[in-house]
Formats: C-alpha cells, structure tokens, sequence
C-alpha cells in the first residue's frame, strides 16, 4: 500500500501489470478531490481518455459530468472518480478478468487513502466487480449496499444512457438519492 495518492499514481503510471500497458497511450489513473465523501467507478478509459489521460472526458464524461452537477456535486470539488482499470481496453471491449485482477490494486490503494464514505460503480462491469458477480443494473441500480464499512450503490453507465435516453431519469433518480444520503449524513 501507498500511503500518498502522488505515490500511487506514480506506480501506476509505469505499470506493466498486463497487456493493456503495449496499447495504451495514457495511463488514466484517475481524478477529482481525493477528500471526497463519494467515489465513483467506471469500467476502463475510451478513446479519450486514453489520450488525454483523464476518466470520463468524451460523451459520456460530459453527461455524466452534467447529471453531476444537477445535484451539486462536481469533480473540481467534492468527488473522485476513476474506473476498474486504469489503461484503455482496446476497442472499448469490456476488461478482461485478468485485467481487472492485475489493476485491482490501484482500485483498493485509492479506496484506502480517500475512505469515501459512499462508491458508486457505474454500469455492469464496476457492478459485478464490486458489489455482487449477479449485479443487474436495471433491476438494482439506486439501491444502496452496505460492505466492507462502505456504502454502495449501482447505477447506469452514462454510456448506456447515451444508447438509451429513456432511461437518464432513472439514473438521475439514483444521484438524487446519493445527494439526499449524503445529506443525511453530513
Ligand atoms: N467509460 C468508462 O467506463 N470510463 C471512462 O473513463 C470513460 C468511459
């Protein structure tokens, strides 16, 4: 374990822990205010991520980035978020298990230094990952868990609400929950 997040990032950027290291461009470790209450996991860095060396900075970055803030909570200020692995998959293929095995460290090592009180994974792979292998995002999604001393909560990949609009109010919804969490909380 790393005791600073400067520390970690450092390892990680010269990681050679699996294969996605000979494709990637970037290593996408992560970003936001590591002071957090709440953390957010995705799966893997897209295209633009992997170029520019930050999660969720393509379509589904903005989305999310504006749901976000519908309920005040912003990167600048008062969450981090980073995805299960650190490197681009290529073709956006979902990780392998021996990639998300060789990159957990950095997940836990994260998790470690900012203590969050509540994770929020987005979409099936963070899911199933962290919460339960059986995970259904459209049946469980916006129910909080409670492991590991943490609270847990599933919801939509913004990806997934790009493919399917209908579903942004749901996924508000969960946000809004979080928000009202983190309220009662405080
Ligand atoms: N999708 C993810 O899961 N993570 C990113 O960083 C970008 C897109």
């Amino acid at each position: 374990m790393y005791e600073t997040m400067e520390a970690l990032r450092q390892a990680a950027l010269g990681c050679q822990g699996c294969k996605l290291c000979q494709t990637r461009h970037n290593v996408v470790f992560g970003a936001g205010n590591p002071q957090s209450q709440v953390m957010f996991i995705g799966e893997g860095p897209g295209e633009n991520e992997d170029l520019q060396g930050e999660p969720f900075v393509g379509r589904a970055g903005q989305l999310l980035d504006k749901m976000l803030a519908h309920v005040g909570l912003s990167r600048q200020e008062n969450l981090y978020i980073t995805n299960m692995v650190k490197c681009r998959p290529p073709q956006n293929r979902d990780p392998e298990k021996e990639e998300v095995a060789a990159c957990i460290g950095f997940l836990r090592n994260q998790v470690h230094l900012i203590r969050p009180k509540v994770i929020v994974c987005l979409g099936r792979v963070a899911a199933c990952a962290l919460i339960d292998p059986a995970f259904k995002v459209t049946r469980q999604h916006g129910i909080f868990y409670e492991k590991n001393g943490f609270l847990m909560m599933g919801t939509f990949h913004p990806a997934a609400l790009l493919r399917n609009p209908r579903q942004k109010p749901e996924g508000l919804e969960d946000l809004i929950a979080l928000r009202q969490l983190l309220d009662r909380q405080d």
